[in-house]
């Protein structure tokens, strides 16, 4: 089996390439990453000699070049995660979003019905998106596959507009698709611009802590490797044009989640308790900030025997190690011409 993984560099997709590398060594990965800057190739440094892998860098906005690689390979199954995927950075430039989540995925969903010409048997096209494009809940509910799509920001209107693509070619070209909505993910190799990688890293620099609004939305967190998981197993034994709600069951209001964090640094550097939170910095709220996520995803858990595995707080500690024992790789990926959001802010140039 040919295996195209898109975004292959990025955090997610560099734990589903070498999830799929290792596993499967008859199966041939291709990693086809443009590598802006959240994509690093130094995530797979483990795994780039393996002669079931090749990386490919190429943009997927590029729709010939996409077709002339489908012809040349021939890609079995596709499992598409290049996104630009920060909704802060939606916010101040929806156009890069338009072009890769909408744009993009058209061209790779051409690409794919160019080469399987309607073949079905052993083909699949996987689109892993978010549960954002739900929009945003009150204190209480869950989203489910029904929930009604009310996507609030550029980044989640980019990803409601692919899934909508994807479930088009499906009932329009018969084409093999399957699509998962997943809540956050955290874990190690995540860029240092959302939110658990980024204080991590402010802690460690004794810089502020930017809590946007109060701190009260809520987000249901999932270790990255449970998402992989849960992939292997929709892209092997889901059901074609079905879609798949992935989430940890694991809701957290931020400040709770900052404060534990907090907790666990004073814990991990040898600081007096309390130390790390008084870096908290309250500041203006995100514009259009979903309130809150919460995921169902009995279907996954009945129909494919999917579970989220380890305790939250141990996983997040895990997660915490792994950034205090790779501080090159912090500084690596850091070294671009990049800002957060709270410095593009708050700080003069
Ligand atoms: P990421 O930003 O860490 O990685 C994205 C990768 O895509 C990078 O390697 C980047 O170089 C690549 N890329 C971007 N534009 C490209 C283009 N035009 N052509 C080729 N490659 C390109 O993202 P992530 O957090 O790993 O998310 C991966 C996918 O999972 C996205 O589709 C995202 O919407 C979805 N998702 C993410 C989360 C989360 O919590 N991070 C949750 C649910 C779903
Ligand atoms: O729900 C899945 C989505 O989760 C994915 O589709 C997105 O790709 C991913 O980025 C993530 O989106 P969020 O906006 O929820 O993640 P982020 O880490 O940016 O923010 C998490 C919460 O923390 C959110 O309520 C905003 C808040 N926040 C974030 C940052 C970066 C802060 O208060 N301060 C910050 O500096």
């Amino acid at each position: 089996m040919k295996v195209l993984i898109t975004g292959g560099a990025g955090f997610i997709g560099s734990h589903v390439v070498r999830h799929f590398v290792n596993k499967y060594a008859d199966y041939h990965i291709f990693n086809l990453d443009k590598l802006t800057y959240a994509g690093n190739l130094e995530n797979l440094k483990d795994v780039e000699n393996r002669p079931n892998y090749t990386f490919i860098k190429a943009d997927i906005v590029e729709e010939k070049e996409m077709l002339r690689l489908f012809e040349q390979h021939r890609f079995d199954y596709v499992i598409h995660l290049a996104a630009e995927s920060h909704v802060d950075r939606s916010i101040s430039n929806p156009n890069d979003f338009v072009f890769t989540n909408i744009v993009g995925t058209v061209n790779l969903l051409n690409a794919a019905r160019s080469i399987w010409n309607g073949e079905t048997e052993r083909k699949r096209f996987y689109h892993v998106s978010t549960d954002e494009v739900y929009g945003s809940l009150d204190e209480t509910g869950l989203f489910t596959e029904d929930s009604r799509y009310d996507p609030r920001s550029p980044y989640s209107a980019s990803k409601a507009g692919s899934d909508h693509l994807v479930r088009a070619y499906f009932h329009t070209f018969n084409l093999p698709v399957v699509i998962s909505n997943c809540s956050n993910n955290y874990g190690s190799h995540q860029f240092p611009e959302k939110l658990i990688p980024l204080f991590i890293n402010n802690i460690v620099n004794n810089k502020p802590l930017p809590v946007y609004g109060k701190g009260e939305n809520v987000r249901d967190w999932l270790w990255v490797e449970d998402h992989v998981r849960a992939i292997d197993l929709i892209l092997h034994i889901g059901k074609t044009g079905e879609t798949y709600n992935i989430g940890g069951n694991n809701e957290w209001k931020n400040i709770d989640l900052i404060r534990l964090l907090c907790t666990i640094m004073d814990k991990k550097l040898h600081r007096e308790t309390g130390e790390s939170a008084r870096l908290i910095t309250f500041i203006k709220d995100r514009a259009g900030h979903d309130l809150r996520y919460a995921i169902n995803a009995s279907k996954l858990t009945q129909e494919l025997g999917w579970q989220p595995s380890l305790p939250f707080e141990t996983v997040l500690e895990k997660t915490v190690d792994w950034y205090l024992e790779n501080t090159e790789w912090l500084r690596n990926v850091t070294s671009g011409d990049y800002k957060t959001y709270y410095e593009r802010q708050y700080t003069t140039k």
